[in-house]
């Protein structure tokens, strides 16, 4: 520390203690070395807009797949954000919505752009693991769980809209005292820890879509930054929100899946972009989640509306020994 401080003062060498290396989970997986989950993102809406409908059938095929965790993928709470740790948004939008015995295990979230415009590090404090203790959110952190490695990662201060655009909303960018900085060293960390990692299947997890067909359509900035560092390092999907909608792409250039599930409350923007639409297997634009399941050798993805009903199922395999 007070090396760390003397060093700060005269070469302005210390990121490398501001920014901890990434935090590390272990999650063990089932018995037989399965494991599955269901992603949701965008959703904390006290119930409105379809959230507890969609909670109820999470509830259900979260039984029938019987899951390990769930993960989300930003936005946790609208507007904007919490307030502070005693928000009572906190209770009213996820301890009182996912109240299903299936979903009493633990979350994995991220933070959204939209987490970022109240306090943001009520979302990240301890105090809420208290209130309830199924909620982990953190800034970018890794989850271990043998036959998969997830890599969560904090994708809105890459969008530099949110650092210029301020007129409209203002954004809490404590713990970003420089962008770039920032960025620079969380692409560092993420490189290092894929090529690292030994895992059958690597999974990728931001707030923000790499490829989307949806309202807010492809973040250029992940397009430019982010992507060439998962496609170098064998990623086989990448997860997020952001979109209120329920997609999957494929990577034109690599195996790279990209999956979006923002569509655990308000949905029905009606809106597909006709730009780029190549890779494209399923854009539907209603409540909904999904759920992965995956072993040594197969993955499956399954995507659900609002009744629970599959809208789109992807299979992948992978040779049992193989080392990628
Ligand atoms: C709830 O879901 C139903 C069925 O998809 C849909 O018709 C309805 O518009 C949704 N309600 C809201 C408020 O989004
Ligand atoms: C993985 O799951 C698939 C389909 O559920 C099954 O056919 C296969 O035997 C499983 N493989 C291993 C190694 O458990
Ligand atoms: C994917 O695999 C599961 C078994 O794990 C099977 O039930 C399902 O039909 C398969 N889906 C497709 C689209 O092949």
């Amino acid at each position: 520390m007070g090396l760390c401080f003397v060093l700060t003062i005269s070469f302005g060498l210390c990121f490398v203690s501001i920014f901890a290396e990434l935090q590390r989970f272990e999650h063990p997986t089932k018995e037989d070395g399965s494991l599955s989950f269901l992603v949701l993102g965008d959703w904390g809406r006290r119930g409105a807009f379809n959230q507890s409908q969609v909670a109820f059938q999470m509830g259900r095929i979260g039984e029938s797949l019987d899951i390990d965790f769930v993960v989300s993928t930003g936005d946790n709470f609208y507007d904007d954000g919490l307030i502070g740790e005693h928000d009572t948004a906190f209770e009213e939008s996820f301890t009182k919505i996912y109240t299903a015995k299936s979903l009493q295990k633990q979350w994995y979230s991220v933070l959204g752009n939209h987490d970022y415009r109240g306090d943001v590090e009520a979302q990240l404090s301890p105090l809420l693991r208290k209130l309830d203790n199924r909620w982990l959110c953190l800034r970018s952190f890794i989850v271990n769980a043998d036959v998969a490695e997830i890599f969560f990662v904090d994708t809105t201060p890459f969008v530099k809209m949110y650092f210029t655009d301020t007129k409209e909303h203002t954004y809490d960018w404590r713990g970003v005292p420089s962008r770039k900085a920032y960025i620079k060293n969380l692409l560092k960390e993420v490189e290092l820890a894929l090529s690292e990692s030994t895992a059958k299947w690597k999974i990728v997890v931001g707030h923000h879509a790499i490829r989307s067909v949806g309202h807010h359509g492809d973040t250029q900035e992940l397009v430019k930054r982010l992507l060439p560092v998962l496609q170098a390092n064998n990623v086989d999907f990448y997860m997020n929100g952001h979109d209120h909608c329920l997609e999957h792409i494929s990577d034109t250039e690599s195996p790279i899946q990209f999956l979006t599930s923002g569509a655990g409350s308000k949905a029905w923007r009606g809106d597909i972009k006709g730009t780029n639409r190549e890779g494209l297997n399923l854009f539907y634009d209603g409540q909904g989640f999904m759920s992965v399941k995956l072993n040594q050798s197969n993955s499956e993805i399954v995507f659900y509306d609002v009744f629970g009903k599959v809208l789109h199922r992807w299979n992948t395999s992978k040779q049992l020994h193989s080392s990628v």
